[in-house]
């Protein structure tokens, strides 16, 4: 989705935008731009360009594309955009950044106004020209209106806060004013945005992500919602909404390596898929140490201090001991993760668990209560809807943990506990490694509550070591079958040219049927449903016939015999039936299945770890097999920070 890289110093400048830039390309765009000013001219300068950030590093000035950092004894200042399309098409007017009518005023922003129409029709009684259809030009143009309005010298910073009283929605923007020429300004509502700060105070980055800074620096400073800050040779200067001076809470930056790097992969879907056995052990490492041993689960909450008021970090065991219900909510794959958990913590912990898109979550008034453990799960810990919910399920009094791939994300920073998923920063928009992660981070979240519960269940608990060694194995069988690629290729070469498939399962493994079809659908455009086998008779058995693929999930299990007989019934059909098992297909089936796909025997607990994988690798090679842009799929964004 949108992203924002801003710049004072004395670097090289553009060079040093445009790499920003690059750092938050993966999240998914169709337009960019960069505004700076330009001292010999003392004026502000805009390139744009639709489509790939190339186009707009090829639409700049090349000599100062050239430059380097030597070459530059004067402060730089400028403000960089990658726009993700809301409001209006893909086009040049409509891409970041924006100016005032007077040309004064230039400004980035991530998020939606969702009072924009009336403010649009408001400054066009009062004259102002809107040349594009975005929401954030009615910002741009307020900004210059309440400058009208103030009395001359007014500092711009209450300019800014004073135009910010009169937006409504979630935003995060970085402006810069022709008149205060070293000075960068930023702030943030429900839209992430971080500032970076130099060794000697005097030089910053803000972006709307700490991946597009950290190779610069690892002192930062989150933005909280409503805050104003003032960047300038002389020092950062923070403000709270009222325009109180508050002190800053300067944090290094202790999450992992954040690099972004393909490692000669053609794409970075195939390289987190591969990536996973490392993902795995990393999730269960220092947390699951030896089947006899307890699970160790500490609150990663970001660094809390008392001299800023914060409560202390509340421990896991605290949060869930006495919990009477679970509630997940998530959006797309982190969804699906939480599904798979419902079967997982019901069955092991008995305890209730519900799980819901966070999307309606949201909209619902749902019955929470102190006993309620409300966790979100989500890789960017951005995405809007379940930053929303959780927040919601706070207000309301339930406990709630973030479950997520970003320790310092957002939603890491209000809830009551963090468990960081571990993933390493995921690239590709389709998410593969961080569903394998959160299914980790969940299970090891549920036998850790089910060794904290008082009174203990010692049926459940006799199941843990056999369970718990079989999560130790997993790493060692997700590399045996990552060995094998051939099949994929085969299989997408022969099936990539059918227009629709169903992904069918039941159990643990229905939610990961349902992840099967996402990962089909998103990557290479072919419709694709992920369906109970209970549910095929009840409609969607219609669709079957010989031009319908229908992938069936056979986990060992307690529904293997159940998933043979909707295998069957499919076939019947004559639908093309794949299976994917990890038990033996008896004898007498060997006209229903046109391919089979084999994966390492495993607890039917953890199988949703190893059967997402081939689902992974299919839809990889068939998306590859019809040349789709695997890493960035049209329309998708890698974090979904607007509703
Ligand atoms: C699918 C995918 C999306 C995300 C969803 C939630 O491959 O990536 O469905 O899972 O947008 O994102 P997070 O987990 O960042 O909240």
């Amino acid at each position: 989705m949108c992203g924002i890289v801003g710049y004072l110093g004395k670097k090289a400048l553009l060079p040093l935008l445009v790499q920003s830039l690059r750092q938050l390309e993966y999240r998914g765009y169709d337009s960019a731009g960069l505004s700076w000013f330009d001292s010999q001219s003392n004026q502000l300068k805009t390139v744009k360009a639709t489509g790939k950030l190339q186009n707009l590093a090829n639409a700049l000035p090349p000599e100062l594309m050239q430059e380097t950092d030597a070459t530059h004894p004067a402060y730089q200042l400028g403000i960089g955009h990658i726009r993700w399309a809301t409001h209006g098409t893909p086009t040049l007017d409509n891409a970041h950044p924006h100016h005032s009518q007077n040309g004064e005023i230039v400004l980035v922003h991530n998020g939606i106004i969702e009072n924009f129409a009336t403010l649009k029709q408001d400054l066009q009684g009062k004259g102002y020209v809107f040349r594009s259809e975005t929401d954030t030009e009615s910002i741009v143009h307020l900004l210059e209106e309440t400058m009208k309005q103030t009395a001359e010298n007014t500092p711009f910073i209450d300019i800014l806060r004073q135009t910010k009283q009169q937006l409504t929605g979630a935003y995060a923007l970085t402006v810069m004013h022709q008149g205060s020429p070293e000075r960068l300004f930023a702030t943030r509502q429900q839209a992430p945005l971080v500032v970076g700060i130099g060794l000697n105070n005097d030089e910053f980055w803000v972006a709307s992500d700490v991946v597009a800074l950290v190779a610069y620096t690892n002192k930062v400073l989150y933005l909280e919602d409503g805050q104003l800050v003032e960047l300038s040779p002389e020092g950062l200067k923070l403000f709270d909404a009222d325009g109180q001076a508050l002190s800053p809470r300067v944090e290094t930056i202790v999450t992992g390596p954040l690099t972004i790097d393909k490692k000669g992969y053609k794409h970075f879907m195939l390289k987190e898929i591969y990536e996973q056995p490392d993902v795995v052990r990393n999730a269960l490492s220092g947390r699951l140490s030896a089947v006899d041993a307890p699970i160790a689960l500490e609150n990663d909450a970001p660094y809390r201090s008392k001299q800023h008021g914060d409560s202390l970090p509340k421990t896991l065991d605290a949060l869930v001991a006495d919990v009477d219900r679970l509630v997940i909510i998530g959006c797309g794959t982190s969804y699906n993760a939480g599904l798979v958990a419902k079967y997982f913590i019901e069955q092991l912990v008995r305890v209730s668990v519900e799980v819901e898109a966070a999307g309606e979550y949201r909209y619902r008034q749902p019955v929470l209560t102190p006993k309620t453990l409300v966790v979100a799960i989500s890789q960017s810990g951005e995405t809007a809807d379940t930053l929303e919910a959780i927040r919601q399920a706070k207000t309301s009094g339930a406990r709630t943990i973030a479950l997520t791939n970003r320790p310092d994300s957002s939603m890491a920073r209000e809830v009551d506990a963090v468990i960081d998923v571990r993933a390493g920063v995921e690239v590709s928009v389709c998410a593969t490694k961080s569903f394998v992660a959160q299914l980790v981070a969940l299970q090891l979240l549920g036998i850790f509550m089910l060794e904290q519960r008082t009174p203990a269940l010692p049926a459940q608990l006799a199941l843990l070591p056999s369970l718990k060694q079989a999560l130790l194995r997993i790493p060692v069988q997700m590399e045996a079958m990552l060995s094998d690629v051939d099949t994929y290729h085969k299989l997408a070469k022969k099936y990539a040219a059918y227009p629709s498939f169903l992904f069918v399962a039941r159990g643990i493994n229905f939610p990961v049927a349902m992840e099967g079809a996402l990962k089909l659908k998103e990557i290479s455009y072919i419709h694709a449903e992920g369906y109970s086998g209970a549910e095929l008779k009840h409609g969607p058995i219609a669709l079957l016939d010989e031009k319908m693929p229908v992938l069936t999930l056979l986990a060992g299990g307690s529904v293997f015999d159940k998933m043979l007989s909707n295998c069957q019934e499919a076939r019947a059909r004559e639908a093309q039936v794949i299976a994917l098992t990890n038990e033996p297909i008896p004898d007498g089936y060997a006209d229903t299945f046109m391919d089979v796909i084999t994966y390492p025997a495993c607890d039917e607990l953890l199988s949703p770890l190893l059967s997402a994988i081939p689902l992974q690798l299919l839809s990889y090679y068939i998306a590859e097999h019809l040349g789709k842009d695997v890493d960035q799929p049209r329309n998708l964004a890698k974090s979904v920070t607007v509703e």
